[in-house]
């Protein structure tokens, strides 16, 4: 089986840290998202992976991953021109995938469970399935499985519908009236009838070809498609918050590792990580926390729930909940909380006495000031 993560896409809910980068390299506990699900694959046995990037951030992907060896795996790089969904981009990856089974997996996805027994069970059901004819092992064999997931606002997803008998039925993409809470997970297994229903489609409302009418279309010819409801959290970290909780739940299983340097009058409490050449001087770490390779943490207070990037400068500030990315410094804040702040930032507070703020800021930034 091959694997196929999708690592293009627009990321304009993300930016505007999307602008200059890919969300799928966005640090979650200084890892970049896109590697949990590299190593979620290389867990499950797929050590043939094809990555979809973009001509925008393709590059940038690519020197991250290199190879697939510090993974275990090969990596094939495919170019889609443009995010014309995710049915396009698995048109696009076709000169990869033949006619190979493939587990299709979204690069800016994280799920607790791993991967493996999704893998096995679809494995399973496609070889053990008894021939009614004796011959055929792939008769009532399921073309697809998905995973789905219980959500409280099933409307912002792609939604299954499934009989009383427990089979998927349908599938709707972001529906007025879902007929179920089970919405779509970002991963999905395939056999080789995907690529005919892929290319019978017709784009979508919002002009992209959509998975979720591939998987429709599958069932209209009489496929079957079975489904697994997760049982451990699953996010999209396509947007801050998500990006903020699903950083919380990675930390929470962090073990502590202290390795950079701390002063005598400095507290480094709980879970936390501190890089090689990290220090931190007069100032508290509270866990679980992660302080990057280098980075400075200086008569300041950095709480739970923060991963901070390598070569930062965090002096006389507050810090908890937050996601800073490398080269970034946050000096004489009182409290910075809930944020993702991009590289190479400064946030600082001026000397003037007045209540200014004064900024140099980019396109399509979220700033609340009090
Ligand atoms: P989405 O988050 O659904 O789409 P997007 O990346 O365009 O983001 P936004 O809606 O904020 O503009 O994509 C899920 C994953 O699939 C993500 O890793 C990007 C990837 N993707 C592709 O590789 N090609 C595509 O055509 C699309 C739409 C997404």
């Amino acid at each position: 089986m091959k694997g196929l993560i999708l690592s293009g896409g627009a990321g304009t809910r993300l930016r505007p840290i999307t602008h200059t980068s890919a969300k799928q390299l966005v640090p979650i506990a200084n890892q970049p998202i896109l590697f949990y699900g590299i190593r979620d694959m290389a867990d499950a046995g797929i050590t043939d992976i094809g990555i979809v990037i973009s001509p925008a951030t393709g590059d940038e992907i690519r020197s991250a991953v290199g190879d697939g060896s510090d993974f275990g795996v090969t990596v094939t790089w495919i170019e889609q021109p443009e995010p014309l969904g995710l049915a396009h981009a698995v048109l696009v990856a076709r000169p990869y995938l033949l006619d190979d089974e493939f587990v299709m997996y979204l690069g800016d996805n994280m799920l607790e469970q791993g991967l493996a027994s999704f893998v096995e069970r679809f494995d399973a059901a496609r070889r053990h399935v008894p021939s009614p004819h004796g011959d055929e092992t792939l008769v009532g064999a399921p073309s697809a499985q998905i995973l789905l997931a219980k959500v409280n606002d099933p409307s912002s997803f792609g939604v299954a519908d499934i009989d009383t008998e427990g089979r998927v039925i349908g599938l709707v993409e972001k529906p007025d009236d879902p007929p179920s809470d089970l919405a779509l997970v970002g991963v999905y297994l395939f056999d080789a009838s995907i690529h005919e229903a892929i290319e019978n489609l017709q784009p979508s409302e919002r002009g992209e070809l959509e998975i979720t009418d591939a998987i429709q279309a599958l069932l209209n010819s009489g496929r079957v498609v079975h489904h697994e409801i997760l049982s451990g959290w699953w996010i999209d970290t396509g947007k801050k918050d998500p990006l903020l909780e699903c950083n919380r739940l990675v930390l929470d299983t962090i073990e502590r590792r202290v390795e950079g340097a701390v002063d005598a009058s400095s507290v480094v409490d709980g879970r936390v990580v501190i890089e090689s050449g990290a220090r931190v001087v007069n100032s508290t770490v509270r866990g679980p926390a992660i302080i990057g390779q280098d980075t400075v943490v200086e008569d300041a207070h950095v709480g739970p729930y923060s991963s901070i990037g390598r070569d930062c400068r965090i002096e006389r500030s507050e810090v908890d909940n937050t996601v800073v990315l490398p080269g970034a410094v946050v000096s004489d804040i009182p409290r910075l909380t809930d944020s993702l702040i991009g590289r190479d930032t400064i946030i600082r507070r001026g000397n003037a006495r007045s209540r200014a703020v004064r900024v140099m800021i980019g396109d399509n930034c979220h700033v609340e000031v009090e």
